[in-house]
Parts: C-alpha cells; structure tokens; sequence
C-alpha cells in the first residue's frame, strides 16, 4: 500500500518551505503551502506577527479549509515567532478536518528557541484525535547544517511504514 503523506506549512522567509521541500523530495507526499490572506512585511512582521503569535491569534488563511481525510500521514511544519506557532499555523490546525485516527509528525524552525511551538501542535492535533509519532525542532544551524533535515526526513518515512 502506498503511504499518501500530507505536508502542510506556513513559511514567512523560506526556511520551513526548504525543509518541507527536502522532506517530500525524500520521502514523497503532497506540499500545501498555508498562506495568510493578507501577508506580513518587513515592518508588520514583528509589532503584529510576532503579538500575535504570542497572543495565540489565528490568521484568515488561503487554503481555507484543509481536508486531509485522504491522507495516512500527516506532517506539519510552523517557523517559530515568540516562542509559539504562527497565527497561520494557528488557523491552518483549527481548519484541519478528517484527521482522527491518523498519524503526524511535527516541526518547527526557528533562529535558536522554539519555545511551546511543538507542544502548541501536539495539543491542537491529539484534541483532534491524531497521533504525534515524531517531532523535530530546526534551529537555523541545524537546518544548514542538514543532519537533522535528514534525520527529520528518516521520521517521516518510519512515520509512514510502521513495524
Ligand atoms: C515575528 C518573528 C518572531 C520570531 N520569534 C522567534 C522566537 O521566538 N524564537 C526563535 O528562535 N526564532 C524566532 N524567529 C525566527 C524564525 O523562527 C526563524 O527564522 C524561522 O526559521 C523562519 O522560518 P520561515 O523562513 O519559514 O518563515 C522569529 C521570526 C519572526 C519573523
């Protein structure tokens, strides 16, 4: 049976888009890039993304609705602002639909601290009746340096053939 994987994402500067990128180069599975319907700039970004991130806010998000009920897999990357999810990512797990029962991997990129951010994904995904079989956090040294990219790849493909 071919393992149909799901990566969904938000990514403000590329980094988490890299990662998601490697891990379906690596391991196959469909890219969905959630967007903010109004995006951040350089003088937005922090004073109004970073509050509200902190504050646990939700973006309105393109795609809107995020079906994975076709999925086995499901992998979900957030880059880190204030020590939390995106609001992006915020709304992109309170849209998320037809995931109980399945398996997920998360991670999250972030400059050196991420904070809550896995414990923020966990949360959101087990309330909806998901498993977290693996996580990964990626400083930006990790994500140069790669190890960790493949090592977080190497979860995903256990992910998707359980013994
Ligand atoms: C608004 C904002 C807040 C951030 N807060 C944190 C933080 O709390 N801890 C941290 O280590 N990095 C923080 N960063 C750095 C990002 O998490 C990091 O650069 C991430 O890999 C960017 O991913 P992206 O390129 O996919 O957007 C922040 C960046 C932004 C723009």
């Amino acid at each position: 049976m071919t393992v149909k994987t799901c990566i969904i994402y938000h990514s403000y500067s590329g980094i988490t888009r890299g990662v998601a990128e490697q891990i379906s180069a690596a391991c196959g599975g469909e890219l969905i890039e959630v967007k903010p319907r109004k995006n951040y700039n350089k003088l937005t970004v922090y004073p109004f993304g970073g509050i509200r991130a902190m504050r646990g806010e939700r973006d309105p998000i393109d795609p809107e609705t995020l079906d994975v009920s076709g999925c086995d897999l499901i992998v979900i990357g957030s880059p880190v602002w204030a020590f939390k999810t995106t609001p992006v990512i915020n709304a992109a797990l309170a849209a998320l639909d037809g995931c109980a029962g399945k398996r997920a991997v998360i991670f999250a990129t972030c400059g050196s601290q991420a904070g809550e951010t896995l414990d923020i994904m966990r949360k959101a995904l087990e309330e909806k009746g998901a498993t977290v079989v693996g996580e990964s956090v990626l400083t930006r040294k990790d994500v140069n340096d790669g190890a960790k990219v493949t090592e977080l790849a190497g979860l995903v493909k256990a992910a998707g053939n359980p013994a």
